[in-house]
């Protein structure tokens, strides 16, 4: 595990309350794979003892990449990050996604849970795997994050929003349910991997088990140490109770257990 000080070179607005901050880290970015996330100490913060997690959107070339949603006290002090600006970064920490895939890859991801989903595809794009296909949902088109960026690493996207400004008119699980079926017709194997809002990965969760598919499940809970000291993180399994940032953040679909 790194504790980074690590120059930010890019701060933009991506659009509806995003930004995406990009870091020069180089041993860190060599060091973290899809799925695992950072614990950042907000600079304006620095007399806190909390950092923020945030998943990693992308590490390649010495850089970084977060993609954060502004929320509350942490990520507004984060928004005055400046290029040049110094933030200490701690990571990786957690389990992520592996970066293997039996059949068609199908990611799913609402919100910012399109980061660890972005970093994914390029990995599995690199090492070869072909058939990559993402589904993004969100209230409305301007909710949509990477889209284009996906679509560049030859990833095969297909949208949905609640109010059909861009997409299928509904929820992610309607085209993922479409392409679910085609699958089962042809005969052809698959596996889930998502990030998002609990509904939404509840709903992943169930298709993978009732499909017998693997499922990958990258589970959002409030985290304090991030590194497994506070147990502020727990996440019911089948095993008991899991520190989301040591055993997950990325669990097996059929191992979680919903309340
Ligand atoms: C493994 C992991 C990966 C994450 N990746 C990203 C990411 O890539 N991009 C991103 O924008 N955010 C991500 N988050 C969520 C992010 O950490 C929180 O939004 C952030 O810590 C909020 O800090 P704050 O001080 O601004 O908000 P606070 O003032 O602490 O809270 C403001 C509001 O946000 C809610 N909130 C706080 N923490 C979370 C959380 N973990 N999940 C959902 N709601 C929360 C609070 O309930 C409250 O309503 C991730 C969280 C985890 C656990
Ligand atoms: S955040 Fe402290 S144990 Fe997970």
């Amino acid at each position: 595990m790194l504790d980074a000080a690590a120059k930010a070179l890019e701060h933009v607005e991506i659009g509806a309350d995003y930004r995406r901050l990009v870091l020069e880290a180089p041993q860190l970015s060599a060091a973290l794979a899809p799925g695992q996330f950072v614990h950042v100490r907000v600079p304006a913060l620095e007399t806190s003892a909390l950092r923020r997690p945030f998943s990693v959107f992308d590490a390649s070339e010495g850089r970084v990449t977060v993609l954060y949603k502004t929320v509350g006290r942490g990520t507004s002090a984060l928004n005055g990050v400046k290029p040049g600006d110094v933030v200490k970064v701690l990571g990786p920490l957690g389990h992520g996604f592996p970066v293997e895939c039996d059949g068609e890859a199908l990611l799913v991801g609402g919100g910012y849970g399109v980061a660890p989903l972005h970093f994914l595809a390029r990995a599995l794009k690199t090492s070869g795997h072909r058939d990559v296909v993402a589904f993004i949902g969100g209230r409305t088109s301007s909710d949509l994050l990477a889209v284009d960026e996906l679509r560049a690493l030859g990833v095969d996207v297909r949208l949905a929003t609640n109010d059909g400004s861009a997409g299928v008119k509904g929820l992610v699980t309607d085209p993922l349910d479409d392409e679910l079926a085609r699958l089962r017709e042809e005969g052809r194997r698959f596996e889930l991997f998502a990030c998002g809002p609990d509904p939404m990965l509840k709903a992943v969760a169930m298709r993978a088990n009732g499909t017998g598919a693997k499922g990958w499940i990258s589970m959002d809970r409030h985290m304090i140490c991030g590194v497994g000291a506070c147990y502020a993180c727990i996440q019911k399994t089948v095993r008991g109770n899991s520190r989301c940032c040591v055993e997950g953040p990325v669990f097996r679909a059929a191992d979680l257990v919903w309340e």
